[in-house]
């Protein structure tokens, strides 16, 4: 199984996601400071994964702090998860998990130093345990999706690197392949970072998934050619009424296939929904180094300090995605109504 964190008694390994498919390297990290680190850097990326990263931190930073005062440590454990907050701005995942280990802590915080780290390390392994629960029930109701022999594309990494494991849209896939459909995933590259090429492509390698890497310009004409049946993507946050902010160029794809008619899909756990905010409009879009524009790696692709503009995720509107798939059930079509029913179970 692929594994993208691993916990140890007194470190996290990170897999270095920056290096797939060239170098398999864990980094060891023993402070809260070093897991943000790999955060802020993408060693370990995809909104569940740091989520579950950010919690193992927060233990860390606890043991970091044990030697405090009661007083002391509830400051000091509070900076820390803001500084593990401002890690990434979009995922919101990662705030949902920070803010999850802030409330474990705010209900202990009257108990011995120890016991509050022991319940905080018991707290970040259900997160972490949680999740590929989350993204197997997220793959068991996505499958019926998938029609037997589909041509499916993805974009970015939204497998079992970008979660605790398994994945949610490359869940459903590994779902739909486990259930002995024929399938064939086009993978977009996924400029500029390469998430498609290098984690998604060497994710079904490892499975023995058929696969066809294209860059993402390729992905208009193979649907006007009638050669996408399904497309499935992941997401970084989604609003209130369904809108969702996912990685840069998610929202080129799903205008594609409102003109060719292609059902488009989102498969994400409820971990992922913010329904503080009314709309997409109010999601906060990562920009990033321009760096990742202008090079291919160490390799300058682009005059000298050409002007870039570089987010790292756009915007779905929720008129243009098919259905939302959860770990609570699939929400077609979705608004408010809808969402709220699903991720309380009233529906
Ligand atoms: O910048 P990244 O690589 O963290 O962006 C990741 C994505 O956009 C994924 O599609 C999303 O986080 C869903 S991962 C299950």
């Amino acid at each position: 199984m692929i594994r993208p964190i691993i916990w140890e008694e007194d470190q996290l390994k990170i897999l270095d996601q920056r290096n797939i498919p060239l170098a398999l390297d864990y980094i060891r990290c023993f402070t809260c400071r070093e897991v943000a680190e790999c955060i802020a850097n993408l060693s370990v990326r995809g909104a569940p994964a740091i989520g579950a990263a950010a919690a193992f931190g927060l233990v860390l930073g606890a043991r970091e702090l044990r030697e405090l005062p009661k007083e002391g440590f509830k400051n000091a454990f509070q900076e820390k998860a803001s500084h593990m907050h401002q890690a990434r701005p979009t995922a919101v995942n990662l705030s949902w998990a920070v803010e999850r280990m802030l409330n474990k802590y705010r209900g202990i915080r009257e108990k011995d130093i120890k016991d509050i780290i022991d319940i905080l390390e018991e707290e970040a392994l259900t997160i972490y345990q949680e999740d590929i629960i989350t993204n197997k029930k997220i793959g068991e109701f996505g499958s019926p999706l998938i029609p037997e022999g589909a041509q499916i594309l993805t974009h970015c990494n939204a497998g079992a690197l970008a979660t605790a494991g398994y994945g949610t849209a490359l869940g459903v896939v590994r779902r739909a392949v486990e259930q002995g459909k024929q399938i064939h995933v086009y993978v977009d590259e996924t400029r500029p970072v390469l998430q498609g090429a290098r984690l998604t492509a060497w994710e079904l390698e490892q499975e023995k998934i058929p696969y066809t890497l294209i860059t993402d310009n390729m992905a208009a004409m193979l649907m006007q050619k009638g050669k996408v049946d399904v497309i499935i993507v992941g997401a970084d946050r989604i609003a209130e009424n369904g809108d969702t902010a996912n990685k840069i160029g998610t929202y080129g794809l799903a205008v594609l296939a409102e003109f060719h008619n292609v059902p488009f899909y989102v498969a994400a756990p409820s971990s992922t929904f913010d329904l503080t905010l009314k709309s997409g409009e109010e999601i906060p879009i990562e920009e990033r180094d321009s760096r990742e524009v202008t090079h291919v790696f160490t390799q300058r692709i682009a005059p000298e300090d050409c002007p870039v503009f570089n987010p790292s995720f756009d915007v779905t509107p929720v008129e243009l995605i098919s259905a939302i798939i959860t770990e609570k059930g699939i929400i077609a079509k979705p608004d408010k109504e809808k969402i709220i029913a699903v991720l309380q179970g009233t529906n």
